[in-house]
């Protein structure tokens, strides 16, 4: 059923239980497409869903009022999970007004080509609904060109489109209603910020800084996935603010793949150190832990290792895989380095090495190679390694 939030404001998304894989992003818990329909003198619908979630949510809808009423769309953000189900709502609904970003109208035109009453909004517009108004905000690159978000100004009521979301399917709507799970439900959203806005952090800064200097307060945050905040929306700005400035804690992470073990002892050795050191540590194996879950969990760690046997001259598959993905999200703040067992002719160290140089982290150190087997002083030298760079990098 639908669900209220404020007087005449429902959720009237849908839930995605079973979705497992977001365009690569291994999502354990599902998701949510969140919609929003607001009964005013205009009735006005915030987002739609991806396609095949239309019919529930035009349930939902129904349980309210006749969708063919809806008299305005907002189309916050043009990407599939909330456009998918736009042609099948338009057809039904035959709105007056679509209202969306400059970008936005020529992404829908893009995707759609129909010939839909589309309205272009920009920041600081503002829309009368009759009892209630609301602001538009434009996020662009947050995460596409055409993002933005919706203000309703009379509950300081902000549907905030991607931002702050959370990849979680679940009965709960509102962050109150979770409180057997609150840890689980913050690593969806370090989760969701590490795969999906890491790369965007700056612009991140600049809508908090932005929203400040427009005088905007948020009782309730309303993103388009996940759980509506309206418990502490303050702390999940707050955590924007840590990640989109970089700040880290003091955490490392050993990540690597091997083929007969070597790398594997190489990496257990540098963790052992790590931990004598004293710092909150974490190994992964790149076929056992996907890689975003590993971004998740680099998001406030310090320093990094990465470990790569050579196989045929080169990077082991996976470890390069999990290189294309990092330098597309630009960690910043770290320091990483490079380690791997070899038999001939050892390439892979040095070829990671140069990668995380040029993704402007600061390296942690040169590169560590052993040939075939770690024996037991190689071990020890690795160990020591750990323990020095969790000194030098993370105790401060
Ligand atoms: Fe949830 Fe960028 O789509």
């Amino acid at each position: 059923m639908a669900l209220e939030i404020v007087p005449r404001v429902y959720w009237v998304g849908a839930i995605d239980w079973t979705m497992r894989d977001f365009h690569g992003y291994r999502t354990e818990a599902g998701s949510t497409y969140n919609a929003y329909l607001i009964l005013d003198d205009k009735i006005t619908l915030i987002d739609t869903v991806k396609k095949g979630f239309v019919p529930e949510m035009l349930a939902r809808i129904r349980k309210i009022v006749d969708p063919e009423k809806i008299t305005y769309i907002v189309s916050n953000h043009v990407e599939m999970d909330h456009s998918g189900g736009l042609a099948e709502v338009v057809s039904q609904v035959k709105p007056e007004k679509i209202f969306c970003s400059p970008q936005g109208k020529a992404g829908l035109a893009r995707h759609f080509k129909a010939d839909w009453p589309l309205v272009e909004v920009k920041t600081g517009s503002q829309l009368s609904l009759g009892h209630y108004n609301l602001v538009f905000l434009e996020t662009p690159m947050l995460h596409w060109p055409d993002s933005m978000m919706t203000y309703l100004k009379e509950e300081q009521l902000l549907f905030s489109s991607d931002g702050f979301g959370a990849h979680l399917a679940s009965s709960a709507r509102f962050d109150d209603q979770l409180p057997h799970h609150p840890p689980g439900y913050w690593y969806e959203l370090k989760k969701y910020y590490a795969n999906i806005l890491m790369p965007m952090g700056s612009l991140v800064t600049k809508l908090l800084k932005q929203v400040v200097e427009m005088g905007l307060t948020f009782k309730i945050i309303a993103p388009d996935h996940g759980l509506i905040y309206r418990k502490d929306p303050g702390a999940i700005i707050e955590a924007y603010r840590r990640w989109a400035a970089g700040e880290t804690e003091a955490k490392a992470l050993v990540i690597y793949d091997t083929m007969w073990n070597s790398t594997e002892m190489l990496a257990q050795a540098f963790t052992q150190g790590m931990v004598d050191a004293g710092v909150e540590v974490q190994l992964h194996h790149l076929r056992r832990t996907h890689y975003s879950d590993i971004v998740a969990e680099l998001l406030e760690a310090g320093l990094f290792l990465l470990g790569s046997p050579t196989l045929n001259n080169g990077i082991f598959p996976s470890v390069g895989e999990f290189l294309t993905y990092l330098k597309g999200l630009r960690p910043k703040n770290k320091a990483a380095g490079a380690f791997g067992s070899y038999g001939w002719s050892g390439q892979a160290v040095g070829l990671i090495t140069e990668e995380l140089k040029a993704m402007g982290l600061t390296l942690a150190h040169e590169g560590f190679r052993v040939k075939y087997i770690p024996d037991p002083e190689e071990l020890d030298q690795a160990r020591a390694l750990g323990e020095k760079l969790a000194r030098e990098h993370l105790r401060r």
